[in-house]
């Protein structure tokens, strides 16, 4: 299995995997609003190959909860011949290691069953954009207590700031 960042000849096959592991319509989710005319954060856009067929992939979106940066997890997806064999946990794991300590804290949209194992936990009072079951907002502080005292809505990186000061996708 080769880990490796995700390129641009690579785009269009994540995309097709993301659209065979989502149900249709997956850009309708409000997460998707906050990627929006926002670049991903290339170092931590990773895939998985297995002599050379895309088993895995996963993005980052840096998003500003309040004032605070944060990175937003996601889309992350296995292909289904591969699921199960660990290889979410995997890119996970190693999107967050290559994360910290630049980006303190990273937050997602899914399953607390699935992402508690790598330490994300309800986050209250921090707002997605509307229809969002705010049980399904979790968050993981990549330094200790990174989350705590950040709340309010989540918006798009660029949002409230004048274009001259937008800046580079890292951290302040
Ligand atoms: C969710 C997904 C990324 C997990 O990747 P994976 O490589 O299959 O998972 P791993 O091998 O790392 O972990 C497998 C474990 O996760 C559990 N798991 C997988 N999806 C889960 C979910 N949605 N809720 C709870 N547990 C889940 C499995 O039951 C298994 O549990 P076990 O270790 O106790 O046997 C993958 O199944 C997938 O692409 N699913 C479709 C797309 C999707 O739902 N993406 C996530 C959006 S929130």
């Amino acid at each position: 299995m080769q880990l490796h960042e995700e390129t641009e000849r690579d785009w269009w096959e994540v995309e097709a995997l993301y659209d065979l592991c989502f149900a249709p319509g997956r850009e309708a989710l409000s997460s998707y609003r906050l990627r929006d005319g926002v670049p991903p954060v290339a170092p931590l856009c990773l895939v998985a190959r297995d002599r050379g067929a895309l088993a895995a992939a996963i993005r980052h979106w840096p998003v500003r909860v309040g004032a605070a940066p944060a990175l937003l997890l996601g889309p992350v997806a296995v292909h289904p011949t591969r699921q199960g064999e660990g290889l979410g946990g995997l890119l996970i794991r190693e999107a967050m290691a290559r994360a910290a300590p630049e980006w303190e804290r990273v937050m997602l949209v899914g399953d607390a069953p699935y992402y508690g194992r790598f330490g994300f936990e309800r986050l209250s009072g921090v707002e997605m954009p509307p229809p969002t079951n705010p049980d399904r907002v979790l968050g993981h502080a990549l330094v200790p207590g990174a989350w705590s005292g950040v709340a309010g809505e989540v918006r798009r990186w660029c949002d409230g700031l004048p274009p001259e000061t937008r800046g580079p996708i890292l951290p302040e």
